[in-house]
Parts: structure tokens; sequence; C-alpha cells
């Protein structure tokens, strides 16, 4: 049982802090099972699901609910989000305290049409929360003006994908996440900015960590990697919340994740059917794509074209939300006092991304299908055991997937005990925390 690993590096196993598995109420999009089975395939061995699900995860009985789906049939570990809303400001604390992994604000519309609170409904929910030292992660669009400007390109006989561009500009961005950080100041709370996608929104987060906000940040290899010349081709495929913009945008993000400005990558898995997700009424088209399993892919390639290093690839797909959801070195680090939750990637392998092979089955549609790729996860270890090998999902390993909240409270699984062979390959590379190993 000797893992051939001759050429290839280990890294830390990716955590992805921002994706939608869909169940309970839409597994006709994506379900535990499709997911985390696309996560194991992508070197992803821990993911935090948003709770815009249906039921959305606004009470402890739904966290209880949607854990139990989770147990079952999860290939990899994750979180669970709670709803921060305007409805269910009285129940934050019992869901705290349910073991949420976090809670999601969804402060501009987007899939779900769950209410956006008001500042005054944020300010007490990021009050009740705060002791907790839970993180909130925000939606940051302002829900009035995208409500104003589509009504305006709409009544205006817009119906092409550069109109839902322009029904969100940076403003949008830039005003919410300067009205959270404030609101999270006064109230002393977590938050982190989900998908970054202009340069614009850089200027808020910038000037909150230099107040001493506790303020993180992710972009998603979308906005890195596309930009508005590609919706002539693509369509509403790319239509996502909030939109692709400009390649300078893309410029400007990429030197924001180099600077530590954005502390990390994630994906936003969003999954719809193909039905759903093309309409030639582009306001009616759902938005956002699958991107757990095409995440390292693009980032390794990244790497092979010298845009980020594979040590900083490390810092931002692992080091870096393990260190600020609190799960660090247990997660997020290779070896060193951790759960060896292990990718190991073959950085000369090339391929091309192939919509029709995604695990998300039933919502394949990619806008990064047959894009040539160079640098693939080849196995992936949860905590010693092989979700994936040999580019070969573990089908025993269904509902071996934790939650990190109760993982926390366990030993620390030892990686020697279940594969001998890549333990004496890590013993001789003598790795460090947080950092990569290479097997000669
Ligand atoms: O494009 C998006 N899709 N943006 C979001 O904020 C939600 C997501 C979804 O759940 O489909
Ligand atoms: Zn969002
Ligand atoms: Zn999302």
């Amino acid at each position: 049982d000797v893992l051939d690993a001759k050429g290839m590096h280990l890294l830390p196993g990716a955590i992805d802090v921002h994706v939608h598995f869909r169940e309970p109420g839409y597994t006709h999009k994506e379900t535990w099972e499709s997911g985390t089975a696309a996560a194991a395939m992508g070197g992803v061995t821990t993911v935090f699901d948003m709770p815009n699900t249906h039921p959305p995860t606004a009470t402890p009985k739904d966290f209880a609910d949607k854990l139990a789906l989770a147990e079952q049939q999860a290939y990899v570990d994750f979180g669970i989000y709670g709803l921060m809303a305007e409805d269910n400001v009285d129940q934050l604390e019992a869901l705290a305290e349910s073991g949420v992994i976090g809670f999601k604000c969804f402060m501009g519309n987007t899939f779900g049409n769950l209410p956006s609170p008001s500042s005054g409904a944020m300010l007490e929910a990021f009050e009740r929360v705060a002791p907790y030292g839970l993180r909130t992660s925000l939606h940051a669009e302002t829900a009035s003006i995208m409500a104003w400007r589509y009504e305006r390109l709409r009544a205006a006989g817009r119906n092409d994908a550069l109109a839902h561009v322009a029904a969100r500009p940076d403003v949008v961005a830039v005003e919410a996440v300067a009205r959270a950080a404030i609101l999270a100041e006064w109230a002393g709370a977590r938050i982190h900015v989900l998908h970054v996608s202009s340069a614009a929104e850089l200027r808020p987060i910038r000037e909150a960590k230099q107040r001493g906000v506790d303020i993180t940040s992710e972009t998603c290899p979308h906005y890195l990697m596309m930009d508005t010349r590609d919706y002539a081709t693509l369509g509403s495929l790319m239509r996502v919340n909030p939109p692709i913009r400009e390649a300078e945008d893309s410029e400007a993000l990429w030197a924001a994740l180099r600077d530590g400005t954005i502390d990390m990558i994630a994906t936003d898995h969003a999954p719809h059917t193909p039905q759903e997700q093309y309409n030639d009424v582009i306001w009616e088209a759902d938005c956002g794509f699958p991107g757990v399993e095409t995440q390292m892919p693009l980032m390794l390639t990244a790497v092979n074209d010298e845009r980020i290093t594979l040590q900083e690839y490390v810092r931002v797909s692992a080091v870096a939300p393990a260190k600020a959801w609190g799960l660090y070195p247990r997660k997020g680090a290779l070896i060193v006092g951790a759960d060896a939750d292990i990718a190991i990637v073959d950085l000369s392998r090339e391929e091309r991304i192939d919509q029709e092979t995604l695990h998300s089955h039933r919502a394949r549609a990619t806008p990064f299908h047959d894009w040539p790729v160079k640098g693939m996860p080849v196995h992936t270890l949860v905590r010693g055991r092989f979700a994936m090998r040999d580019r070969q999902l573990q089908v025993q390993s269904k509902g071996t997937g934790l939650s990190v909240k109760r993982v926390q409270s366990m030993p620390v699984a030892q990686l020697h005990n279940t594969h001998k062979t890549l333990a004496a390959e890590i013993a001789k590379a003598s790795v460090e925390q947080g950092e990569t190993a290479h097997v000669d």
C-alpha cells in the first residue's frame, strides 16, 4: 500500500469559508454528498456552508437539522453558518451556543431572497454575538441602492449581462463595508467581507484594518481571472453576485491578495441547474456557479504563472482562514500539531477543466469550462484518511466528515497510524508549521 508522491508537494488542505451546498431545500442543485465530494476532489478539506438554504439556518433547530444531514454525507470536515437577519435577532445567542461556525449577514438581496437587516438590527445583532467571539461574514452590498438601480435599468429596457454590473456599481459594496465596519467596531464584533470584487472596496477594508477593527476579507478565483470582456462570450453563465468587474479590478485584487489586504481565497461555490443559470432575461437568471472543485487547479496554475508563490497560496488557502476562525494550527497547518488535513499536489500535471466531470453533478456549468490548468491535487487526506486517492473519490469516506466544532473537542488525529509511508516521507522532508513539503 505504498503511496507514490514522488515529485509532488504536500500542502495543508484548503479551507473554503464560503460554499452553498443547498441542503436542505434545494437538493436539485446540490447536496452535502455531492458538494463535499467536489471539495475532496479539489484538495479542500474543510468547508463552511452558507445559511440561504430552505429553510434558512435561522434557529437552533434549523442548525441541528442541517448538522444531521451533513454528518450523514460529508467527505470533508465542515462548519455551518447561522443566519443573521432582521427577524432572528432573538435567536442569535442560542444559535451561537448550538455550534455554528459563525454568522452570515445578507446586507444585499441575492439567492434565497433573505431580508437584509437594517443598521439598527445589525448593531443589536453584532452586540449579541460579540461576547461569543464568533465572526460574522458579510454579503456586503447595500440593498436599497441595488433595488433602485435595478428598477431604473429594467424600466430603461436593459436586458444584457452588463446591466447586471451596472445595477451594482462599486459604491454598493464600498458603502456596505464601511457601514458594517463602523457597526462592528462599535459593538466589538469580528467581521469578514465575503467576495471582494472591486478595487474601490479595498479602501474601506484597509481603513478598518488600520483602525484596529477585527476584519478579514476574501476574494474568489472568478474575480481574479475574469473581467467584463468575458461577458460577450459567457453572458448569464458568468452572472454572479457581486458581478465580475474590469481588468483593473482584477489586477488590484491580485496585489491586495499579495499584500494581505485580502486575507484569503474562497469560492462562493453556488451551484444552479443549467436551466436556472441560462436565461434570456438577464434579471431572472440565478446567480453563481460551482467553484470548490476548481479553486486549487486554477490557483496552482497561477502559482505556475508566478502570479503568487506557493507559500502565498498556502497562506491564503489554508493558514489565513484557519487563523481567522481560531482553528490554527489544528487546521490549516501541515503536520505539526495538526489534523493531517493534506492536499498532495502535482504542480506539473496539465489538464483542462471539464464541467462534465465535476462532482457537483446537478449543476456543473462553470465559466471555467475548458480552461487549461497546470497543477492538480492528486490525493486528499482528511484527518489522516483518504477522501481522494490517485484522483479517485474514496466512496467509503462518505459520512466521515465532521463539524469542526466537534473535531476541536477530540484528540488530534495521528497521521502515523493511518499511513506509514506518507508519514515517513513527511518526516524526511522535516516540515514546519504552515509550510509545504516536497517529496524528492
Ligand atoms: O452569486 C451568488 N450566488 N451570490 C450570492 O451571494 C448567493 C449565491 C447563491 O446562493 O446562489
Ligand atoms: Zn454573497
Ligand atoms: Zn455566497
